[in-house]
């Protein structure tokens, strides 16, 4: 499903003329087959969501090649990779990144809009997907009118909307309380089972690890375990 070879980042800081260079990838290869969990852990600022939001086309690599279902992704255009993300690839943001000036129903309802679907069944779809992360009350509810663990729970369902065949999370369990905790795992893998999606998620929770196949450790830059092909 994914194949990362040989990637390498850095970020460039500063202003014009007076520009450093701070690496924070360091030659990362790893793979993920289809139907996996896999987990992403290490500590903060070891490169992890770095490496995610590179896998999601946000960020472009300094060197290196990211294929997702055989097709090279690190050489699209930014428009090839939203059209691609669109429909294989569901994103869930660290910091949720909803669109502040939309509903919580308008805001997973977007990817339905942009894929084109008619709106009787945008409708169904969106109430649906809602009513798994228990939101169904909270439809006319802007982002800035939400706890921050329903905000995430909003970024699930957007990324749930397409069924996409990949969902790349970064600590979607972050803002969670133990019991949706819970319930979000028990519903990851059902999603794992039933549809055979295939997750890569970073976390610094042991729960959210123990449900994935497989840890992938990255310790400043550098993957220390997981690493395979
Ligand atoms: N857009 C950016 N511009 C410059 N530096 C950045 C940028 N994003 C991240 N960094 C730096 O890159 C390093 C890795 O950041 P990253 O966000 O990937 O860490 P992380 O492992 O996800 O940490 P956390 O667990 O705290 O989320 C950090 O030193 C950070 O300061
Ligand atoms: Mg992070």
């Amino acid at each position: 499903m994914i194949t990362v070879k040989h990637l390498t980042h850095e970020f460039e800081l500063g202003k014009k003329g007076d520009k450093t260079l701070l690496p924070v990838l360091h030659d990362v290869s790893f793979s993920v087959d289809a139907g996996e969990i896999v987990s992403i852990i290490g500590r903060s600022g070891s490169g992890k969501s770095t490496l995610l939001n590179l896998i999601g086309g946000f960020i472009r690599p300094k060197s290196g090649q990211i294929f997702i279902k055989d097709q090279e992704v690190s050489s699209f255009s930014e428009g090839q990779f939203a059209d691609f993300r669109l429909n294989h690839v569901g994103f869930i943001f660290q910091n949720f990144q909803l669109i502040p000036s939309m509903t919580a129903y308008q805001n997973v309802e977007l990817p339905l809009i942009l894929k084109g679907i008619k709106e009787l069944e945008r409708k169904r779809i969106t109430e649906e997907t809602l009513k798994r992360v228990s939101l169904e009350k909270f439809h006319d509810h802007y982002p800035s009118e939400l706890s921050g663990g329903q905000q995430q729970r909003v970024s699930i369902a957007r990324a749930l909307v397409l069924n996409p065949p990949l969902i790349l999370a970064d600590e979607p369990t972050g803002s969670l309380d133990s019991e949706t905790e819970t319930d979000l795992l028990e519903f990851i893998q059902q999603l794992n089972k039933e549809l055979n999606i295939t997750f890569l998620i970073i976390t610094h929770d042991e729960r959210v690890a123990k449900i994935g196949n497989r840890i992938i450790e990255i310790q400043d830059g550098h993957l220390i375990e997981g690493g395979n092909h």
